[in-house]
């Protein structure tokens, strides 16, 4: 058995990689970045220091409005009740709770207008602790539908006048999907026994979606909404889990939502196929508030951050899609068809049929997409997977048994819409390298690894379809004079930690989100690191500068934009959040009162638009 590298070893691996792949961009001479770009950075702005207020800050000439809060009408509906008594059929028409991935698509449909548009946005989870007068000092079937009800996603209607934003209301395309939205299912593990349930004989129709963290989008104008911890929802109690329900973290408890107390598909021992009707992609049609969104077996099952895209030279589509856990997986889905521009009809269906892989990253720089198909990488009847239903099912399984190398935890991944390179938020994993877990690796090179890292890599050949990769590390997150190897980083500019969203806007502009856990904010490892912050950083230099810190308890994520560069939606999750989670509905202020302040009755989570003051381009 080879020795265990150690961090210097791969360390040394990953710096020569930088250079490697940065003189590798050099050399292809990718247009955009001509010597002009070299030289001049993308990041005009004035940093804004670190924070632990309780409130917005952006830097100066920039303006942060409050758009859309939780509870929220997403038309002309009921208003927000700031003692949370809004009821069921209130909040099935107002804003979910704990926004997070979102996407601008502009109107009319396919256009590329900047002034009006549809905003899709991921409610991720509640606090029921805030989403009900008494929390959860009692417990009804009424508080179990509003928390399903608050979870989701909301589609709304956006219109700038002068220069504000504001939401149009009524709205024809105002929309809430919930956690008890049916929801089609399509591609290989359709109607798989392991899909079926008392309620559902076919397995060809879940019943809502939850835990949507980060997002995609399709270039026919479709939103994709990736499920993540839905384990947390279930509990069972049978006093022996399944192995695959164990491999997803369902445990006895759950994470206390209490849902299958009133709604019994949430007991795992009762309806053991239930939970595999989580943890997918969804397609959802902004434009078309009647059509039923479906979740897309073919991508495969895990807790799914994000799902980038990438399109081929060929019009196939790929996505590269994280698996937020300790230890799990990188994976990319490659479409079997091309889309047809305009053809939204057969674009439906470009998501059911396509290939599977997941990422090995080898110590020389280079990777690899294992297959994850019947007769590829152990992957056979033998070792549980007979045909490609199970392993889009088990598709952590799967991933393992193929070689995929274990990470720590992979976050959102964004796609530099020029050069084709994907970026992938890798947020911490302190326990790499503790007694009985795997030790570092080539490309998570650090045990206890508190602060997190941002890796990237670039197809062969440029083509998204490549099963053969180069990478690098991009960021060292962490404090540069650390005198522990595990603790330092190697960012150059402003210092951060836990790096969760990401994305690249039209001028090449890494944008990055954190994700700092409300038990280590501003405490240990973390101290004088200040509230959760969204950075800017130039993928040429590697220069990184503060651009914004949130209230405080909140994390930042989901970010998009218009197309002309001069609108910036951010999304401001769990301001106030305790480390348990739930607050105290006696104190529901007792650490943030953001956005609405003394007066109002509680924090909300928030999209936010940023605007240049002159309404210039962000960032410049
Ligand atoms: Fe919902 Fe991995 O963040
Ligand atoms: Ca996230
Ligand atoms: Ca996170």
């Amino acid at each position: 058995m080879a020795a265990m590298p150690t961090f210097h070893d791969v360390l040394r691996a990953r710096l020569s990689r930088r250079s490697l792949l940065t003189s590798g961009l050099a050399a292809a001479g990718l247009g955009w970045l001509g010597p002009a770009a070299w030289a001049q950075s993308p990041l005009g702005f004035t940093g804004v220091p670190v924070s632990s207020a309780d409130t917005l800050v952006v830097p100066r000439d920039y303006v942060a409005e409050v758009l859309y809060a939780w509870g929220d009408p997403i038309s002309d509906g009921p208003a927000f009740k700031p003692d949370a008594s809004n009821s069921v059929d209130d909040q099935l028409r107002q804003a979910g709770m704990h926004h997070d991935g979102m996407r601008f698509f502009p109107l009319p449909a396919g256009q590329t207008g900047s002034t009006h548009g549809l905003l899709a946005i991921n409610h991720e989870y509640t606090d029921d602790g805030l989403l009900h007068p008494d929390g959860m000092l009692t417990w009804t079937a009424e508080k179990v539908r509003k928390s399903q009800a608050a979870h989701g996603i909301s589609v709304i209607e956006v219109r700038l006048t002068g220069n504000r934003w504001g939401i149009v209301r009524p709205s024809r395309y105002a929309r809430r999907v919930t956690a008890a939205t049916p929801i089609g299912l399509t591609g290989p593990a359709a109607g798989h026994a392991w899909m079926q349930t008392a309620a559902d004989p076919a397995g060809r129709t879940a019943l809502g979606t939850m835990s949507n963290c980060a997002m995609g989008y399709t270039p026919w104008g479709t939103y994709l909404t990736c499920e993540e911890n839905f384990q947390f929802y279930f509990v069972n109690r049978s006093g022996s889990v399944p192995a695959l329900q164990r491999r997803y973290g369902i445990t006895e408890r759950g994470r206390g939502y209490r849902w299958h107390e009133f709604d019994e598909r949430f007991d795992a021992a009762r309806h053991p196929s239930e939970p595999n009707r989580f943890g997918w992609v969804v397609e959802i049609d902004p434009f078309e508030p009647s059509r039923p969104p479906v979740k897309h077996t073919a991508l495969g099952r895990f807790k799914h951050e994000g799902a980038a895209l990438s399109v081929a030279p060929d019009r196939r589509v790929a996505f590269y899609m994280g698996d937020d856990e300790s230890f799990e997986h990188v994976y990319k889905f490659v479409s079997r068809d091309p889309y047809t521009p305009g053809d939204r009809g057969a674009n439906a269906h470009v998501l059911e049929h396509g290939t599977l892989y997941a990422a090995r990253f080898d110590a020389d720089g280079t990777g690899v997409w294992l297959e994850l198909a019947p007769g590829r990488n152990g992957l056979d009847a033998g070792a549980g997977f007979p045909s490609q239903a199970e392993i889009c099912i088990a598709a952590r399984v799967a991933a393992r048994i193929a070689g995929a190398t274990e990470m720590d935890r992979p976050e959102w991944i964004a796609v530099h819409p020029k050069t084709g390179e994907a970026y992938c938020a890798l947020s911490y994993n302190e326990t790499r390298g503790q007694p009985g877990r795997p030790g570092p690796n080539p490309a998570n090179p650090r045990s206890g690894n508190v602060y997190g890292h941002i890796i990237r890599w670039r197809e062969r050949g440029g083509d998204p379809t490549a099963t053969r990769f180069e990478w690098d590390v991009f960021i060292l997150c962490g404090d540069a004079a650390s005198p522990d190897a595990n603790r330092r980083g190697d960012i150059k500019g402003d210092a951060f930690g836990s790096p969760d969203g990401l994305w690249v806007d039209g001028r090449g502009v890494l944008w990055i989100q954190t994700d700092v856990s409300t038990r280590l904010l501003n405490k240990g490892d973390y101290a004088g690191m200040g509230n959760n912050q969204m950075l800017a950083a130039d993928p040429v230099t590697r220069e990184v500068r503060r651009f914004l810190t949130g209230p405080r308890g909140c994390e930042i994520t989901g970010a998009t934009g218009t197309p002309d560069g001069r609108t910036m939606f951010v999304n401001i999750q769990h301001p106030g959040e305790m480390p348990s989670e739930r607050s105290d509905p006696a104190t529901p202020k007792a650490i943030s009162a953001w956005p609405d302040g003394a007066g109002g009755g509680r924090p909300r989570s928030a999209t936010v638009v940023i605007r240049r003051v002159d309404g210039g381009l962000i960032g410049t």
